[in-house]
Formats: C-alpha cells, sequence, structure tokens
C-alpha cells in the first residue's frame, strides 16, 4: 500500500506544492508567531557554542541557581515516591500556602480552591485567558507587552486591542487610555507590574484608578505578577487584587516560581481567582496538562513554608540584580544616543535607540553579528523603538557588553 502525502516532492527531495502542506496546519497554528525572546536566546547559545565570546542579555532567566532548600525538598519527594497523580489544580498544602500568602497580602475571600497550580506561569496566563476570552471578544493590552500574551489572545480566538504606554509616561497606561481602549466587546484586561520588557512598577493610586474603571464596566483584569518579589529603589509592588474585595471579584492573578526563586526549568505556575473564573481554569487543566510536576511542587512547597530561607534567597539574589541593574542603567545613559529609564522592578532595561535609524531588528542584528551582544529587539514587544537588555547576567558580562555596545553605537 502507498501513502498519500499532502505535499508533492521532487525526486531531488524540493517540496513542490508547499500550499497543501501548509493547508493541513491548523488556522491557530498558521497565525502564532513563534516566541522572539526564546529565538535571539537560541542564537546567542548558538554563537557560543561555536566557540564565540557572546555577551548574551537575552534571556528572561535568573542567572542563578535554585536555592538549596528546594531542591533538596523535591529530591526527597522523589525518593519518599511521590511521583504520582495528584489532583490537577495541585497539591494541597501548597494551595493553602498560596492562599494563606495572598490573603496576608490583602486579597478578599481567598482559599485553597481560588488558587491553580499550573505547569509554568506562561500556562497560568493561557488559563486565565481560556477561561474567559470567547471568540471575538476584545482584550486591552499594553504595549510594550510581554510577547506570550497577543499570541495567547489570539489561540483563545479574541482580538488583542493595543495601548501604547510612553517612554515619557515611564511606560505606564493611564486609566483614560484604557478608557479610549474599551468597547463593549473589552473582556479583559493584561496587567504586568513589574513589567518585562520594561521593569516598570504601577503605583497603588495608578491600579486603583484603573481597577475602578474595570469594576464599574464589569471587565476582568489578569494581573501578572510573576516579577512581584523583584523590585528596587524602596518600591513595593501592589497587587490589583489587594485594592478591594470588588476588585479581588475582577482579578485573575497570575504568578509562579521561576522568577522569584530562579526555578524557571521546575515549570510551577500558579493562579488566584475568583471561584467561577478559578472552577474553569480548573477544568481546562484538568483536561489539557493534569497536575503540575508532583516533585516539583514539594520543592515549592518548601520555598513557601521556609519563609526564612526564602527570603534570604530572594534577598540575596536582589542585591545582585539591584547592583547589576544600577551598572548597565548608568553605563547605557553614558552611551551617546542611548536614553533609558531606570526600571524600578523585574531585571530588565528597555532603553531607547530611536535616535540611530534604524529597526530595533536591524539594531539587534546588526550588534549580534559585528560586536556578539545579544539583546532582544523591542519590535517583539510591541515598541520599535527599544531593545531589552535583561540584567541576569554576571557583572563581567555587563562590563564587557557595555565597552562593545559604546563601540557599536559610536560607528553607527
Ligand atoms: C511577564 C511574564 N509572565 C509570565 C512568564 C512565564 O514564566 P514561566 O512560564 O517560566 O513561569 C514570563 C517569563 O518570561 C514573563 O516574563
Amino acid at each position: 500500500m502507498s501513502l498519500k502525502l499532502p505535499c508533492r516532492i521532487s525526486a531531488d527531495g524540493i517540496l513542490l506544492e508547499k500550499h497543501e502542506m501548509k493547508n493541513r496546519l491548523s488556522s491557530w497554528a498558521n497565525n502564532i508567531a513563534p516566541s522572539p525572546t526564546l529565538a535571539v536566546d537560541a542564537k546567542a547559545k548558538k554563537l557560543k557554542a561555536e566557540g564565540k565570546d557572546v555577551c548574551g542579555f537575552g534571556a528572561g532567566e535568573p542567572d542563578f541557581d535554585t536555592p538549596a532548600f528546594i531542591k533538596e525538598a523535591a529530591i526527597k519527594a522523589i525518593q519518599d515516591g511521590k511521583t504520582k497523580y495528584i489532583p490537577s489544580s495541585g497539591l494541597a498544602p501548597l494551595r493553602d500556602a498560596i492562599a494563606q500568602m495572598y490573603a496576608s497580602k490583602g486579597v478578599a475571600d481567598v482559599s485553597q480552591s481560588s488558587i491553580i497550580v499550573s505547569p509554568g506561569g506562561k500556562f497560568s496566563c493561557y488559563l486565565a485567558i481560556l477561561a474567559v476570552v470567547s471568540p471575538g471578544d476584545e482584550v486591552i493590552i499594553p504595549a510594550p507587552y510581554w510577547v506570550s500574551y497577543p499570541e495567547m489572545v489570539k489561540l483563545a480566538g479574541g482580538v488583542p486591542v493595543y495601548a501604547k504606554a510612553t517612554d515619557e509616561a515611564d511606560f505606564k497606561l493611564s486609566v483614560d487610555q484604557i478608557k479610549e481602549a474599551y468597547t463593549d466587546k473589552t473582556k479583559l484586561i493584561i496587567f504586568n507590574s513589574p513589567s518585562n520588557p520594561t521593569g516598570s512598577v504601577y503605583s497603588k493610586a495608578e491600579l486603583e484608578s484603573i481597577m475602578e474603571f474595570a469594576v464599574s464596566k464589569g471587565i476582568m483584569v489578569m494581573s501578572d505578577e510573576i516579577y512581584s518579589s523583584l523590585t528596587y529603589d524602596g518600591v513595593e509592588a501592589v497587587s490589583c487584587a489587594s485594592l478591594s474585595k470588588e476588585a479581588a471579584e475582577h482579578t485573575i492573578i497570575v504568578s509562579g516560581f521561576s522568577k522569584a526563586f530562579s526555578m524557571t526549568g521546575w515549570r510551577l505556575g500558579t493562579m488566584c481567582a475568583p471561584a467561577d473564573v478559578a472552577k474553569a481554569a480548573a477544568d481546562i487543566q484538568s483536561q489539557t496538562s493534569s497536575n503540575a510536576t508532583t516533585f516539583a511542587q514539594y520543592g515549592a512547597l518548601e520555598a513557601m513554608l521556609n519563609v526564612e530561607a526564602s527570603q534570604k534567597a530572594i534577598a540575596d539574589m536582589l542585591k545582585s540584580f539591584d547592583r547589576r541593574r544600577l551598572t548597565l542603567w548608568e553605563g547605557l545613559n553614558s552611551i551617546k544616543g542611548i536614553s533609558c529609564r531606570r526600571a524600578k522592578g523585574a531585571f530588565y532595561l528597555f532603553p531607547n535607540i530611536s535616535s540611530f535609524g534604524l529597526s530595533s531588528n536591524d539594531f539587534c542584528t546588526k550588534l549580534l553579528e559585528q560586536e556578539l551582544v545579544a539583546v532582544v529587539p523591542g519590535s517583539a514587544f510591541g515598541s520599535d523603538e527599544n531593545v531589552r537588555f535583561s540584567y541576569a547576567v554576571s557583572d563581567k558580562v555587563i562590563e564587557k557588553g557595555l565597552d562593545r555596545m559604546k563601540n557599536f553605537c559610536e560607528r553607527l
């Protein structure tokens, strides 16, 4: 029996009817863009593997090891046979500990059933979007945005509506801009404070006016708080859900263990949501991924329960991040043609490079080719005037990268 292929290939291996091949993919698959941040990281890693001395500022992950006490708890869990399915929404004591943490931050009506532990913060975002967005619904996304939000909204059949937060406004959206973007099809606003890529942190007063508007219109807010423990200059990240009981009823907090505990590879995300949304998201998770890795959740449980060790680990990491943030910020601003805001959170700086007259893509491609410095083009985040630097890299790389940036910019 001969197999019929959905495409025609010539004797010398050339694809003759590519469109037929394309047609076998879904409209979702044909419309999705691959993650540009992961692509830059992969390109930098490839050059490194070829022996090139690359300064990689592309990665969105802490360059520290997961704290030993967390690793030990997960290793013990494996040794104790915690290697089987558990309830899809997560380990009960872990969900309890997360619920308690949010209650202590002032989020109203939180209990174990409000919490879902998912396979990564990214999946938590997707669950939240799938739980509330129907085809044709509009979702307001402040730009610059984290690369995955628009693609996830599109995968749910929703329509991203962008509202531009400018450099001058510290990359923060005003409530008036949200009112302008709002239509009777708006279902969800996506918030991310501290922000990837800008590092901006919204104040309590700024969030209050936005939440007041969301509550008055009955729309939901997905508040991505994955960087909430990484803030500087005495700034504190406030949760939209902590502002009032009504605000909590309209907020889905998504977060995870990746950034605060340097656990990116563990794939552990969280969600804290009002009862109906939490139930819907739990059902979607139960039919798509089942539970996040069981023994990894025991590591996370230790991170939640051993507060002293966790606080110390985060404080140590923050100290290094803060030092690097200031070195990079000062260094970038000392380069003619570059202006950079002093970001207050996460581990990113988002300098403006528009004075060079290049698209952010061209700027980054040339920078990598000529000086072996990898940064992510702002176009990936909806802002072509900027590029993103992650300072989750060593002080040495920052120093070397700044020297190379200076040489590069002087030649432009
Ligand atoms: C803003 C934001 N949200 C969510 C995530 C997802 O994190 P993870 O899936 O690694 O937990 C990231 C990761 O880069 C992020 O930057």
